[in-house]
């Protein structure tokens, strides 16, 4: 059995996803804000989100985003597996949060663990990170997290097509940038 990872940032933990969590999932997949900047179709329902715990968030590397304090799934943060550019080892980070939630800088907090464990635990050359061009609020996380700009390219998923923009950071300038 694959290893159970739990990381942890100032105000989340970061730890696999079980299917009790698809009600606290369902609260924020089922608002087309997420839902429709993330690229997913919307959930209908809890049973949907607990198919979707099953099929998508039981891979390796996607990490059920907990509040410290209140123990509640405010949102989904993790490694899509998708494999980019000619670096070497790669992944590329995805990420959605509870509409409450946004606007405290707490993505940007779960994506600065993320790289860590990236970079340090499973040694990865490159992180990459995209986002759909009308999607100005994870532009600004993945800029504060110091990915550089790469290209567009447009983009079809099960929300329709999109140009969306590609990012990357080399372990290299992680490391320049005092991480490491
Ligand atoms: C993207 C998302 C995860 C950001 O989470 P968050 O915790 O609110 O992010 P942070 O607070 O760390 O940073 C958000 C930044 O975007 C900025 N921002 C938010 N809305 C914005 C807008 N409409 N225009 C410009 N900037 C905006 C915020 O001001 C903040 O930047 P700042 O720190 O320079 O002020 C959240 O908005 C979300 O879940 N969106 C829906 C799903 C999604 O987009 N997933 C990613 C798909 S690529």
């Amino acid at each position: 059995m694959a290893e159970r990872i739990v990381l942890e940032t100032a105000r989340t933990i970061l730890r696999p996803f079980q299917i009790t969590d698809a009600a606290d999932l369902y609260e924020f997949s089922r608002d087309r804000r997420v839902a429709d900047a993330a690229g997913w179709p919307a959930h209908k329902s809890v049973a949907d989100s607990q198919k979707v715990i099953v099929a998508v968030f039981s891979a390796p590397n996607t990490f059920a985003v907990v509040e410290k304090g209140s123990g509640k799934v405010i949102g989904s943060a993790g490694f899509t597996g998708a494999v980019r550019g000619a670096f070497g080892p790669s992944d590329e980070i995805g990420y959605a949060l509870h509409p409450d939630w946004w606007g405290r800088g707490i993505m940007t907090e779960v994506v600065a663990e993320l790289l860590r464990f990236g970079f340090e635990d499973r040694g990865l050359e490159a992180i990459w990170c995209s986002h759909y061009t009308e999607n100005p609020a994870s532009r600004r996380v993945i800029e504060k997290s110091g990915f550089s700009y790469v290209a567009a390219e447009t983009v079809v998923d099960d929300n329709g097509e999109h140009l969306t923009r590609f990012y990357v950071l080399l372990r290299q300038q992680w490391k320049g940038d005092g991480h490491g």
